[in-house]
């Protein structure tokens, strides 16, 4: 059975699907602050893993069944576009785990739904697989968050290294396979170690004739995870999670069942959570390892994180009678195994509330600081050069008090959330409809932990309070 989507909207007749309708389009959290937390949260499967994940499944000849694939509106908009194409998608409704079956056998080179594509940038993941295995691809530019001028020239590259011939149209992109049908094995350098580059380019690949080498390869976790789905559907990938990269073509490829990988930037955030509320939270699954770079930083502040098990840990930021609270601290965004960008928004939230002042350089995506702004309408004292900001501490000024803020994006919102956890009042979070493009059940988890957050739809007439 196909998935249903949400209720209430017009049927758009390529996709099967449903347009948000206006009220979705603005949909207010109003979070109340001064909470503690406590409990146990259960971590999501990784989004960044599945969108790539749910787009390699048009390399393969039969079905798949992945489980813990994160329920969200960006991994509907991509299975909308998987069926665009072509493919059977079936997500059973609340089915616990996330186990969803995507049947591309029957599946063509499109072009895919435009309407789904342009909802989230991981649509474009697409090209790759559609080249690969059909020899042809046309599919629009991508959307997705406002974080940054996000361009494709390196897919594109990339994909000219493999053979393929590519062409800009207006919006869209048309690439086909120049000698014949079937791309050809290359090596490419990547001079930014761009993660959907880096997946498009191996799910491409790994149908192409010969051997393909990436050089200077996103090493993220999610690259791995996609790694090991193509190794599993008979693919032979070498050398993912690091920077080389390499990919021996093969004619085809079956469908397998796979686990997608627990969400670190999830965990993050609700270690974020304990932390900014001066509480004790435990979760699981994660993979430790993941979040080194995001333990190392906690723990310099003066959080206890425990690893409790293999696949669980404990953050405790409890105050006792002799502790002054968190330090502050720099850090500085990188690919990873360094610090996540799509932390950044979250632990900048964290330092406005801890001691001292602390240095943060956005590195990866140059425009990602939409929530500065937001944060300073709670009492954040944050001064912006280009991609450096300076965070002023508790101690030194910012004193955060509920109001009225914009969600611009998924993590930034996810920051104003936790943001206003921790101020005194209450502050309306508008625009939530962004963070719920990236984390599952985020408003229940939290309010299962403690947490007073009530969902308003009829945002529109506070709008005009924060303009
Ligand atoms: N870049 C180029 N040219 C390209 C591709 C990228 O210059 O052809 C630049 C971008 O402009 C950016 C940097 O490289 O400055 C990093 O972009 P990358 O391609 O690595 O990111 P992405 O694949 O678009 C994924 C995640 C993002 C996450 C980044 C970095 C998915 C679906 N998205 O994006 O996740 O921030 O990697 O880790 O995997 C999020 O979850 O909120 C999110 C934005």
């Amino acid at each position: 059975m196909s998935a249903p989507f949400q209720a209430g909207v017009a049927v758009h007749h390529r996709c099967g699907l449903h347009p948000p309708s206006p009220a979705a389009l603005e949909q207010k959290l109003v979070v109340s602050g001064g909470v503690a937390l406590s409990g146990h949260v259960r971590i999501s499967g990784a989004k960044n893993s599945a969108l790539p994940i749910l787009a390699a499944t048009l390399c393969c000849d039969d079905a798949s069944a992945i489980s813990r694939v994160p329920d969200l509106l960006d991994t509907r908009s991509m299975a909308a576009v998987l069926r665009s194409l072509g493919a059977r998608v079936e997500w059973p409704e609340g089915a616990d785990g996330g186990e969803l079956v995507v049947d591309a056998s029957a599946a063509g080179a499109g072009p895919p739904c435009s309407n789904e594509l342009g909802k989230t940038r991981a649509g474009f993941l697409v090209i790759g697989p559609l080249l690969g295995r059909f020899g042809e691809a046309e599919v629009g530019l991508p959307g997705g968050c406002n974080i940054g001028a996000r361009p494709v020239d390196l897919y594109l590259r990339g994909l000219r290294a493999l053979g393929a011939v590519v062409e800009m149209k207006q919006d869209k992109v048309v690439a086909y396979a120049a000698k014949g049908k079937r791309l050809t094995g290359g090596t490419f350098y990547l001079n930014y170690p761009s993660v959907g580059a880096t997946e498009t380019l191996m799910m491409a690949a790994s149908l192409a004739d010969g051997v393909t080498v990436l050089l200077n390869a996103a090493k993220e976790p999610e690259v791995s995870d996609l790694a090991e789905f193509l190794t599993a559907c008979g693919a032979r990938v070498h050398g993912a999670g690091t920077s080389i990269v390499t990919i021996k073509g093969v004619s085809k490829l079956h469908g397998t069942e796979f686990t997608i990988i627990p969400d670190r930037i999830e965990a993050g955030t609700f270690m974020v959570a304990a932390s900014i509320t001066c509480s004790k939270l435990s979760m699981s699954p994660v993979i430790p390892r993941h979040l080194t770079s995001v333990i190392d930083k906690l723990s310099a502040s003066g959080c206890t994180i425990t690893q409790t098990g293999r696949c669980s840990l404990e953050v405790s930021a409890l105050k006792s009678r002799h502790s002054a609270g968190l330090r502050g601290f720099d850090f500085k965004t990188c690919p990873y195994p360094g610090f996540p960008t799509d932390l950044q928004p979250q632990f900048m939230a964290l330092l406005c509330t801890c001691n001292g002042s602390s240095l943060v350089e956005e590195s990866v995506f140059e425009s990602r600081m939409t929530h500065v702004e937001e944060l300073k309408k709670l009492g954040a004292k944050i001064h912006v050069c280009s991609r450096h900001v300076l965070v002023n501490g508790k101690d030194r000024g910012s004193l955060l008090f509920g109001a009225p803020v914009m969600a611009h994006d998924i993590r930034g919102g996810a920051a104003l959330v936790l943001a206003g956890m921790a101020a005194e009042g209450t502050t309306e979070v508008l625009g939530a409809q962004h963070i719920e493009r990236g984390y599952e059940n985020f408003v229940a988890k939290l309010n299962s932990l403690g947490a007073s957050i009530r969902r308003n739809q009829d945002a529109q007439l506070t709008l005009s309070s924060i303009m």
